[in-house]
């Protein structure tokens, strides 16, 4: 039988329900569909370590996750505790550390969960984000702290090689998919980064004619989302871009509780992480009524990087049923709790 080996990385606020509920649907899938079994190990970092430690993550974090075959993360951060970029900079470098450069983020409407946008049905996309370099590589600095001359720089850093890989993955995907990829820039007013991504598009498209390719400037994006959120298949874009893009995508599916994503190494060097789109939900954190679909897709993305192919189906069903039933956290217009929404799922499994 397989055996995998997950790190369990809850985080902060929601990130704890949410991963609890994504862990019962592990179990579950792994006792009615088997094949497969899993040692799971908890991982404590977060706010509540920084309180006993004085820091978010212990040093050489990243040694300590590189044992795992895969890491299931909640969320980080809880900025009334700390600052975010304090927080959030064990994820940032566990992405650029393991060379997870393909965040892909699918996004869809599902019958049973009203879709925010008036007419609107049926939208089904995957973000592809950049996630090892651009805008959120670590660069930059602070000159004359607290003085009047004080000032910052923080460089984006877009390589050939970064973005070509990208663009390559996206061109795949795009052809198990509908066959169309879209590349978000802002070549129109950044010159230099977003200029080479657009050259390296014209170069990568020639050995895919079979997929129908197109680009748009980031604010464009941000209107044809809202507009004609069908019209996308693919969506490659940038670290920053595809973040932003895909609160965007989640929103406009009903929620970002529905939103899973995965973290990829796409050449196995290194362990993957998958985790929800949204973050640690501060605003309903401890009230038990977090979405956990985000989460549990997640975990249908992690088997199936895993190769357990089988598994992953029918949690995607099994969501899909109970919110076809009627089965809704508050945030897409119903009264079940995280545990009852789980619950509910598991009942459809198999
Ligand atoms: P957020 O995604 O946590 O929440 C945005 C809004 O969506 C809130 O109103 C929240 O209640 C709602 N929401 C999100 N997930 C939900 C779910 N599963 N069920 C129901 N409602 C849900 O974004 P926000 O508030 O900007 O950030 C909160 C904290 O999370 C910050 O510290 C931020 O830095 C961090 N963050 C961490 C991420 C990560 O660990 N990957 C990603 C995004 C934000
Ligand atoms: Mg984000």
């Amino acid at each position: 039988m397989n055996s995998y080996k997950i790190a369990h990385y809850p985080g902060d606020g929601i990130g704890v329900d949410v991963t609890a509920a994504g862990l019962s649907v592990l179990e579950a899938v792994g006792e009615k569909i088997g094949g497969f079994e899993t040692e799971v190990t908890h991982i404590d970092w977060g706010v509540d370590y920084y309180k006993r430690h004085g820091t978010v993550a212990p040093e050489g974090f990243i040694e300590t996750l590189k044992g795992f075959d895969a890491i299931f993360l909640g969320a980080i951060g809880f900025p009334e505790v700390l600052p975010d970029h304090i927080t959030l900079e064990p994820l940032i470098q566990t992405r650029q550390a393991f060379d997870q450069y393909a965040c892909v983020r699918p996004a869809r409407t599902f019958p049973g969960v009203p879709c925010p946008l008036v007419g609107v049905e049926g939208i089904d996309m995957v973000v592809v984000r950049e996630n090892s370099e651009g805008e959120y590589v670590n660069n930059g600095g602070r000159f004359h702290p607290g003085t009047p001359e004080e000032f910052a720089v923080q460089s984006a850093l877009h390589t050939r090689r970064g973005i070509e890989r990208v663009l390559r993955f996206g061109f795949e995907m795009a052809g198990t998919r509908r066959g169309k990829l879209t590349m978000i820039t802002k070549s129109n007013a950044q010159r230099y980064g977003f200029v080479l991504w657009d050259e390296i598009l014209e170069e990568v498209r020639a050995d895919y004619p079979d997929i129908q390719t197109d680009k748009q400037h980031i604010d464009a994006a941000a209107m044809n989302f809202v507009r004609r959120p069908t019209d996308f298949d693919v969506v490659v874009a940038s670290n920053l871009f595809g973040d932003i893009l895909t609160d965007l995508s989640g929103a406009i599916t009903g929620s970002l509780g529905l939103n899973p994503s995965a973290n990829l190494n796409p050449d196995r060097r290194f362990p993957s992480l998958f985790e929800p789109v949204h973050g640690s939900a501060p605003d309903i954190a401890g009230k038990g009524i977090a979405n956990p679909v985000a989460a549990i897709l997640s975990v249908a993305m992690m088997l199936e990087w895993l190769g357990e192919h089988a598994a992953a189906p029918p949690i995607r069903e099994a969501v899909e049923r109970a919110l076809a039933d009627g089965c809704r956290t508050p945030d897409v217009g119903g009264r079940l709790t995280t545990e009852e929404m789980t619950a509910a799922v598991i009942e459809r499994l198999g």
